[in-house]
């Protein structure tokens, strides 16, 4: 496919709300003869890059799936180097962040982070909470499973007292009780690494979301994918349901 500029995709409608799952750094090292932390590393610089590009065109939300529940399996010696990184990397953008208006968030089981990431994480979105350009949002020990479950005990805390209210739980109400409460879902979801599947990211939340999945590893995820990504997604027709037709006019 050709290469897209950025202005192609600056006439045409950018997505509020890109979300990324971040992967093959580990894949991207190996064919390099590397340690896996040479393309967690690496991949930092894509992530520096992409944030960079977002608020540059205007995207309103930016969620990055960065460590799962499930990555906690991982043997420990990777567990603490990518622990280690994540409070190194906070530590040192941040201010940059800063000063370019990005509001940097967290969502997911927070509390289980080693306590070093943790602090910087809550210094980070302290720092950040009156910014109004690009919302940067990390998913950390975040599963999509375990955020429903989540979101059903919170619910029931609120109505358990009420059951004439049972009936007002439609997808509004559950949706209150999700991390992404305040943010809307995502329009296009990126994939880097070739797997074809969503590894517990965002469940409830992509029901309609676009996919877009690349062979490229996440290292090697820079401008000229993101215009690919961006313009393929402006070049598809959301229907939600309903007809080719319905939703032209
Ligand atoms: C993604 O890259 C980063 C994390 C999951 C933390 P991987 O580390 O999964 O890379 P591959 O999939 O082994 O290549
Ligand atoms: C998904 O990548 C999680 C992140 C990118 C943080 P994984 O490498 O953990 O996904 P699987 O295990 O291949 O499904
Ligand atoms: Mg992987």
């Amino acid at each position: 496919m050709k290469q897209i500029s950025r202005k192609e995709i600056l006439n045409n409608n950018i997505p509020d709300h890109i979300a990324i799952i971040m992967d093959g750094n580990g894949r991207w090292a190996k064919e390099k003869n590397l340690p896996r932390l040479a393309g967690h590393n690496e991949g930092i610089n894509s992530v520096r890059e992409i944030v960079r590009i977002c608020g540059e065109i205007e995207v309103k939300y930016l969620t990055l799936y960065t460590f799962s529940n499930e990555n906690w399996l991982r043997p420990s010696k990777e567990v603490s180097a990518i622990m280690s990184l994540l409070m190194k990397t906070i530590s040192k953008e941040i201010a940059n962040l800063h000063k370019n208006n990005v509001r940097f968030n967290a969502i997911g089981d927070l509390e289980s982070l080693p306590k070093k990431p943790f602090d910087r994480i809550n210094d980070g979105i302290l720092m950040t909470k009156e910014n109004t350009g690009l919302n940067l949002t990390l998913a950390l020990s975040y599963g999509g499973r375990q955020e429903l479950i989540s979101a059903v005990k919170s619910i029931i805390r609120k109505f358990i007292e009420k059951p004439q209210e049972y009936d007002m739980i439609d997808e509004k109400e559950f949706k209150k009780h999700l991390y992404t409460s305040d943010m809307p879902d995502p329009d296009l979801l990126i994939r880097t690494g070739g797997e074809k599947r969503i590894s517990n990211f965002l469940l409830w939340q992509i029901a309609y979301t676009e996919l877009f999945m690349t062979d490229a590893y996440w290292p090697d995820f820079r401008e000229e994918l993101l215009m690919k990504s961006i313009f393929d997604f402006q070049n598809r027709q959301r229907r939600f349901g309903k007809t080719g037709d319905q939703v032209s006019l």
